[in-house]
């Protein structure tokens, strides 16, 4: 045996984990402790550490309205298994009274109705997402606050020994689920926080209705709230099975433009996906950012109000054009901001763009369509492999 002292390094992560925060940083805006703890727990998942007979992982994340809690979900199941949808949504305002349970896990034989009811948590239900080289299922309980007592049965049995009894017996196996449950619980003081009436204002807190930047004090007290209020409403049986409690931070200004560039890569990737061979592109200025921002900024709603911005704004207008037939194949549209106007303009900056200079002006995110970048319908027919650099 060679004697050999080597210090080891118990911080750096494995590549696949690499990969995954790397990913996640590109959808999801700030958020970085709940990034972190995903992080690490795939990684215990996937050298085989994770406790026996126990989900993967589970989490409580609480938090403001539109903060990402959701979002954060989809973007795993996006990043590990490739589509955003890989999520199994339980939301458990729906199952209030016991009686509601039988959705959940079918109701035993013998009772009217018993065949017909195909239970939303069965073996193949959260199963059915996961992919030859990607064993594991994501299962997001909503609004656990409402949930009632024979949910919360269920939970804990799933949180402690990753089993689940169906209503004919059957048992589901959680072993390889990650539990994510989320609730607003704490949001309201999280916001007073914030307010300027506490004394925040200058360097934290809100201005102008706008959350800024928020120091470090303020943020330790905000994850103490949530954890806080989550304590006073979750019985301790509960909140000891989980792996993590994470509480969201209410999203600042940069954040939010941040997320607008989000937002707009992926406006630019349903247009893409939805006019196939017919795309066109769009850019928009930064006054135009602006505007959006300024009429999607709601502290109460989060970047929930900046995406019903994007659509009453940017969207519906586009739809008007393409279907008016003012928009076709190949052109760019330029989208500013009138000031004497006080509205967003959209102007045709050129047309009959081959598909390599439409790359060169859409967001590094957008894919475009495979039949296009064979080059079916434009000027040059120069295939091009869709990835494009930035927008202006
Ligand atoms: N941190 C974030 N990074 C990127 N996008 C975000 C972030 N937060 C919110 N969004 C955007 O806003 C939308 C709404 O956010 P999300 O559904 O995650 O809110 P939530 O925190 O789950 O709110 P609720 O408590 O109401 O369910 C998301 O689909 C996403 O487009
Ligand atoms: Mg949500």
């Amino acid at each position: 045996m060679v004697h050999m002292n080597l210090a080891l390094d118990p911080n750096r992560t494995g590549h696949d984990a690499e990969a995954l925060e790397r990913n996640l940083r590109r959808l999801i805006v700030g958020q970085d402790e709940a990034i972190e703890q995903i992080v690490n727990i795939y990684q215990m998942y996937q050298t085989g550490l994770t406790a026996p007979s126990r989900p993967v992982g589970s989490f409580l994340f609480l938090g403001p309205t539109g903060s990402g809690k959701t979002r954060i979900v989809e973007a795993t199941a996006e990043a590990l298994l490739g589509n955003p949808r890989a999520v199994i949504k339980v939301d458990c305002a729906e199952f209030q009274h016991s009686h509601e349970i039988a959705k959940l896990i079918g109701s035993p034989p013998g009772y009217l109705g018993h065949r017909e009811t195909h239970p939303l948590l069965s073996q193949e239900v959260i199963n059915q997402h996961q992919t030859e080289s990607m064993k594991l299922s994501f299962i997001l309980f909503d609004e656990i606050e409402k949930a009632s007592d024979a949910l919360w049965n269920l939970l804990l049995g799933i949180l402690d020994k990753a089993t689940l009894t169906l209503g004919d017996n059957r048992k589901v196996d959680f072993s390889r689920a990650m539990i994510f449950m989320t609730s607003n619980l704490g949001a309201g003081e999280m916001n007073a926080l914030l307010s300027p009436k506490l004394g925040f204002g200058t360097d934290s807190g809100f201005r102008n209705g706008k959350v800024i930047a928020i120091d470090s004090k303020t943020d330790s007290k905000i994850a103490r709230s949530g954890v806080e209020a989550a304590r006073r409403k979750f019985s301790p049986e509960f909140m000891n099975r989980l792996d993590k409690v994470v509480v969201f931070r209410p999203l600042g200004e940069d954040e939010l433009r941040r997320i607008l560039d989000i937002e707009l890569g992926q406006v630019q990737q349903r247009i893409f996906n939805s006019t196939g061979d017919r795309c066109f592109v769009f850019s928009v200025s930064e006054s135009a950012k602006d505007y959006l921002l300024a009429e999607g900024t709601d502290m109460k709603y989060g970047a929930r109000h900046l995406k019903r911005a994007i659509e009453r704004r940017l969207v519906h207008p586009m739809s008007n054009l393409v279907a008016s037939d003012q928009v076709q194949a190949g052109d760019w549209v330029r989208v500013d901001y009138d000031a004497s106007r006080d509205c967003i303009t959209f102007v045709k900056e050129s047309e009959g763009l081959p598909v390599h200079a439409m790359a060169e002006i859409v967001d590094t995110s957008a894919m475009l369509p495979m039949s296009a970048a064979a080059g079916a319908t434009y000027e040059t027919g120069k295939s091009h492999s869709a990835r494009s650099s930035r927008r202006n």
